[in-house]
């Protein structure tokens, strides 16, 4: 599509809002649990595991409603939902592939999926702060505009949980655990 006008950058932004949700929705279960891998010390990471992957869980069932919402919003403006690749959220999970490759401490996993999801949720943030700039600017219907607004709400709700979970105490004590067993720094 030809970008000439504040509506063409709009529908290119959305068609982009909704490649980046399906694939977070697809990455998000499989981040779950991923992240609830049982490691050989189990004691000292359990609970934190167990955080890590309700917050994906949690943060999995609320982008399936996001990409609902992305629909209704295509649909309110009578355009049939599409995507327009996104490579920088293709990039961030295919560095995770790679990390699973490598990884053989599963300690580490919940840590690096922490930083994996956070990265994830701020460029979700960033992208609903183009459309909602656009959508007021085009003065679109208000149920558009709190639509997309309530996906960028959860969004960063979820950037924060991610990263609270990353700076607390559990991820501490994981780390302290992988600091021991360190031998080579
Ligand atoms: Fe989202
Ligand atoms: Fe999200």
């Amino acid at each position: 599509m030809n970008i000439e006008d504040a509506g063409d950058l709009f529908f290119y932004e959305l068609k982009g809002a909704y490649y980046i949700e399906t694939k977070v929705a697809e990455e998000l279960a499989e981040l779950a649990d991923q992240a609830n891998i049982e490691t050989l010390d189990e004691q000292a990471d359990e609970s934190f595991r167990e955080d890590v992957h309700d917050a994906f869980r949690t943060h999995h069932d609320q982008t399936e409603t996001h990409v609902g919402r992305l629909e209704e919003v295509f649909d309110a403006l009578d355009r049939q939902p599409e995507t327009h690749e996104i490579r920088a959220v293709d990039e961030i999970f295919a560095e995770k592939e790679q990390f699973n490759n490598v990884v053989l401490n599963d300690a580490a996993r919940p840590l690096y999926y922490l930083d994996v999801g956070a990265k994830v949720e701020q460029l979700e943030v960033q992208c609903y702060d183009s459309l909602l700039q656009l959508a007021e600017a085009l003065d679109l219907d208000d149920g558009v505009v709190d639509t997309l607004a309530a996906n960028r709400e959860e969004d960063e709700e979820a950037r924060r949980r991610m990263t609270e979970l990353a700076e607390g105490d559990g991820a501490d004590e994981v780390l302290a655990h992988l600091v021991d067993e360190t031998t080579v720094v």
